[in-house]
């Protein structure tokens, strides 16, 4: 299979990662913090490894302000639903997953309203002018996407940040297209809350995310229940981790996370970023080139976006065209709404859906050349 689906999960991981969940299972496959016989505290160590080299890349003030969760859904959600609260309001980027619109929407029933700020492509100004605007008196929380899903847009999330801090607005970036690529200092950029999903660009197994905290204000906790700690006490812990990681959690997910994160800390992520988008450049070029493909983004610029291209073949759904990859050519793309019908209707793709093509480090040249001679022949 040649794999364009890493926006959804990347594939392959690397070695480190496929040996470290291994490791985990054979080797340190006791329940963590649970216990103090040897297995149980390798398990917390390793653990406790991955909170500090999370908090390395992702520039967070402790270790203990790294939370494991399911994914990058469960973060945001986490988020939406810890912070807001009856008559609280909360703008969102016209770009949003349904990881952000949905849990907003499903709030709307508690009497929390929420608004959406246009982001204007190519334009900062323009877009910090859109949520300065959408901005009222009771807004709580400013949560936005880092990087669309679907186009690659990024978005001025430093400028943002800076902007919550003058209003003494929360703020959130989902950053599921962004972590492991575009290099993110939460201390240094101020933002409060950053959500990340643990299998795309951190190489790190399914069922692994994180939500880091860069803030006091901290969320009400989704769940409560047993942490290892406090036993006695029928209240959650309210102190970081533990107030939001109640239950067993996902060692041998954690402990592949662990392993693709250092797989970015050794790459670099500038380094990582600039040869992504060097082979997003690539397609990009041989995209365009073909007279049947329409694009929706510029060339890839990485002050821009994020290596993520969205595209159609002229006069064909992008189901059909996705279809068409995989049972001719063996080549894995994903299409149509890929969850965020908010970016759809901003680039007007709501009734085609896009197919998208995004690059990872272990994309090669000649899987590019060998995408785009396929998609010159598909029909
Ligand atoms: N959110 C993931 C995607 O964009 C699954 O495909």
């Amino acid at each position: 299979m040649i794999y364009f689906d890493n926006g959804a999960t990347t594939f392959p991981k690397p070695l480190s990662v496929r040996r470290a969940v291994a490791y985990a299972m054979q080797n340190a496959g006791a329940n963590p913090g649970r216990s103090g016989h040897s297995l149980s505290l390798r398990a917390s160590q390793l653990i406790y490894d991955c909170r500090e080299n999370a908090a390395r890349l992702l520039g967070v003030p402790s270790p203990e302000n790294i939370i494991f969760t399911l994914n990058c859904t469960t973060a945001l959600n986490t988020v939406i639903h810890g912070v807001l609260k009856k008559g609280d309001h909360a703008v969102i980027s016209s770009l949003e997953h349904n990881a952000v619109l949905r849990p907003l929407e499903a709030m709307k029933q508690q009497g929390v309203s929420y608004s959406i700020a246009k982001v204007v492509c190519g334009d900062d100004e323009a877009t910090l002018e859109s949520f300065r605007r959408a901005i009222r008196g009771n807004t709580k929380l400013v949560i936005c996407t880092g990087a669309s899903n679907v186009f690659g847009v990024r978005l001025p999330v430093e400028r943002l940040a800076a902007l919550c801090r003058i209003y003494n607005i929360l703020f959130c970036v989902d950053a599921a297209q962004m972590a492991g690529c575009v290099p993110i200092d939460m201390l240094d950029s101020g933002i409060d809350f950053l959500c990340c999903a643990g299998h795309k660009g951190l190489y790190g197994p399914m069922g692994t995310g994180i939500l880091a905290v860069n803030t006091d204000v901290l969320p009400q906790s989704l769940i409560q229940g047993g942490t290892g700690s406090m036993s006695a006490s029928p209240l959650q812990p309210e102190e970081l981790p533990d107030r939001f990681e109640s239950g067993t959690p996902n060692l041998p997910g954690i402990a592949g996370l662990n392993a693709g994160i250092k797989f970015v800390l050794s790459r670099g992520e500038d380094a990582i970023f600039r040869e992504e988008t060097r082979k997003a450049r690539l397609l990009y070029d041989g995209l365009k080139r073909n007279k049947n493909i329409t694009l929706y983004t510029e060339r890839p610029d990485p002050a821009a976006q994020v290596p993520v291209i969205s595209f159609n073949v002229r006069g064909h759904d992008s189901e059909e065209t996705a279809a068409a990859l995989n049972d001719k050519f063996g080549i894995a793309v994903r299409s149509g709404l890929h969850c965020a019908p908010l970016a759809h209707r901003h680039f007007g793709t709501e009734d085609t859906g896009t197919v998208r093509a995004v690059i990872s480090v272990f994309t090669t040249p000649a899987q590019i050349t060998y995408f785009l001679a396929s998609l010159d022949k598909i029909f």
